[in-house]
């Protein structure tokens, strides 16, 4: 039944008489490539052998979003619904399978409403936002009702709230503040009888797993977000630094592993490697004064000094950080980005236990030194992760996590991608003894269908084969994952590649 040309016509002519004409784009309309690509932000999926949705819903309010949940499940057409576009591996727009689907696109429902709270009264700080806007919309809202305020999420502005908070979410504020999820205090969510669901309404298992289990499209739609807000001082510090192989970067390099964990929380030093590079940027959560002594004293080896620091306003550290220092605040408003032209591979890994100062002395002598080679971001943990208990949220990787590595490779539409994916392969194949094991761990919003793909049994997704991708990405959080699911969404209408499979745990 899913899939079938009758279906199809049905569900059409159902979303036709609950959508407006002008929301709903076919295959047919003239304006449907356009639609379906525009927050596409990796063209790996767009060429000919990608499948096409069957039609795209361009969502301005709930009733839409409820519409195309009733009228999908009704006719037998699964969705993908899709925030800012950024998945690594386009689960959002596109199926690696051959199936009927359509697109729900949220970027019309975009709104960020903050609220400052009243200190006296014990109201804290919170805004709702929709999972259409984007973090730069809610960071801009955010800074320009307050420079003592900010939310602790992703580096680009450009990635969709909506995805972002199903798988986590982290950047520069995680080891003062935690996960973007870590801070929902409720959401509204639309499951697959196309009802509206706030927290109380979705009950306590849900509640806790659309905060950072399924990477989306698990248990439903989320609508929007409501969020706590986390205090920022007036001034924060960057700088980045390059160090070279030649001025020890492998040393400098092996000792960040240790430091940057241990860190105060209000220091935030990652690493980018890239060719023959280790370029540490960081954040600082206070002046350039107050940083200097800390790093003169913890990290000499980096050599900062007062050249080096630029002091800002935390809105100004997003666009500063991502954008580069011309960038200004208005910038992080604008929802398409320069990298769009490209095509790209990633996964990720973590490390709990410093990786030795010879493999580093390899790393960059072979695989970085490779004339296809992509990078390697090293983003610490420690400070206010290692102090939420694992089952707190579905994201297990907490107490004991030196830092996150994320693979990258890049090519153009010039190229097919071929050697630069080996590399990421060869890398992650290459990294095995070095990184967490049993299970090696990896983060769900660093999307990689290569850990693992569900398998459909009697039209139900197999709990037991998603253990082997589901447990890299939660660990003993993917059980109590698949008990939530079987709650919300027992049929597994919300279904993709690594969604949540359904779990009946007294079967
Ligand atoms: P997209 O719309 O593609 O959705 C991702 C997944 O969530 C899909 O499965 C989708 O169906 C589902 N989904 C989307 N909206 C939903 C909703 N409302 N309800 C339920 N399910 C929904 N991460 C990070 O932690 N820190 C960072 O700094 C960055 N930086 C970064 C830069 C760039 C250039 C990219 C491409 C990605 C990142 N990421 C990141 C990863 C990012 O957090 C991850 O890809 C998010 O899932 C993207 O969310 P979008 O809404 O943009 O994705």
């Amino acid at each position: 039944f899913f899939g079938s040309q009758a279906s199809s016509d049905g569900f059409l002519a159902c979303l036709t008489a609950s959508v407006p004409e002008q929301l709903l784009f076919t295959r047919s309309s003239p304006s449907f490539a356009a639609v379906l690509v525009s927050s596409v932000r990796n063209r790996r999926f767009l060429t000919q052998a990608t499948a096409r949705p069957l039609c795209v819903v361009t969502a301005t309010n709930a009733s839409h979003v409820q519409a195309a949940v009733v009228c999908g499940r009704r006719h037998g057409i699964r969705l993908r619904v899709r925030s800012g576009g950024h998945d690594y591996e386009g689960l959002s727009f596109r199926s690696a399978r051959p199936e009927t689907f359509f697109v729900l696109d949220l970027a019309g429902l975009r709104s960020v409403r903050v609220s400052l709270g009243i200190p006296r009264e014990e109201a804290p700080p919170t805004a709702w936002v929709d999972s259409g806007a984007t973090l730069g919309e809610l960071y801009h809202a955010i800074g320009k009702a307050s420079d003592r305020l900010a939310f602790p999420a992703g580096l680009c502005p450009t990635v969709g709230v909506g995805g972002h908070l199903s798988g986590g979410g982290f950047g520069m504020l995680l080891r003062k503040h935690g996960l973007a999820a870590d801070h929902v205090v409720d959401a509204k969510l639309v499951d697959a009888e196309g009802r509206i669901l706030d927290r109380d309404a979705m009950g306590q298992d849900v509640f806790w797993a659309i905060r950072g289990g399924g990477g989306g499209g698990s248990f439903g739609i989320v609508l929007s977000w409501r969020v706590k807000l986390v205090a920022v001082p007036p001034t924060v510090t960057a700088f980045t630094i390059p160090k070279s192989v030649e001025q020890g970067a492998v040393d400098i390099l092996t000792k960040w592993q240790e430091v940057a964990p241990a860190l105060p929380d209000d220091l935030f030093v990652r690493v980018l490697v890239q060719r023959q590079v280790a370029k540490f940027q960081a954040l600082y959560l206070g002046t350039c004064d107050a940083l200097l002594p800390v790093m003169r004293h913890r990290f000499p080896e980096l050599g900062v000094n007062h050249t080096h620091c630029k002091e800002m306003t935390w809105l100004q550290s997003v666009p500063h950080v991502y954008l580069g220092s011309g960038a200004t605040t208005e910038d992080i408003l604008n929802r398409t980005d320069p990298v769009d032209a490209t095509s790209s591979k990633a996964t990720s890994d973590y490390v709990r236990h410093a990786i030795a100062r010879d493999v580093w002395e390899e790393i960059f002598a072979t695989w970085l030194a490779r004339p296809d080679a992509g990078l390697m971001i090293l983003d610490p943990y420690g400070g206010n992760m290692a102090r939420v208990p694992e089952a707190a949220t579905p994201f297990p990787h907490r107490a004991g996590v030196l830092y996150n590595i994320q693979y990258m490779n890049f090519w153009t539409a010039a190229g097919d991608g071929a050697a630069q994916t080996a590399w990421v392969r060869d890398v992650y194949a290459f990294m095995e003894p070095h990184v967490s094991k049993n299970p090696r761990e990896a983060y769900v919003n660093y999307r990689d269908l290569d850990l693992g793909e569900n398998v459909v049994v009697g039209n139900v997704t197999s709990y037991e084969a998603g253990k082997i991708w589901g447990e890299k990405y939660y660990k003993g959080n993917f059980m109590r994952l698949a008990m939530a699911k079987l709650q919300i969404d027992p049929d597994d209408y919300f279904r993709n590649e690594q969604s949540i499979p359904p779990l009946d745990a007294d079967e």
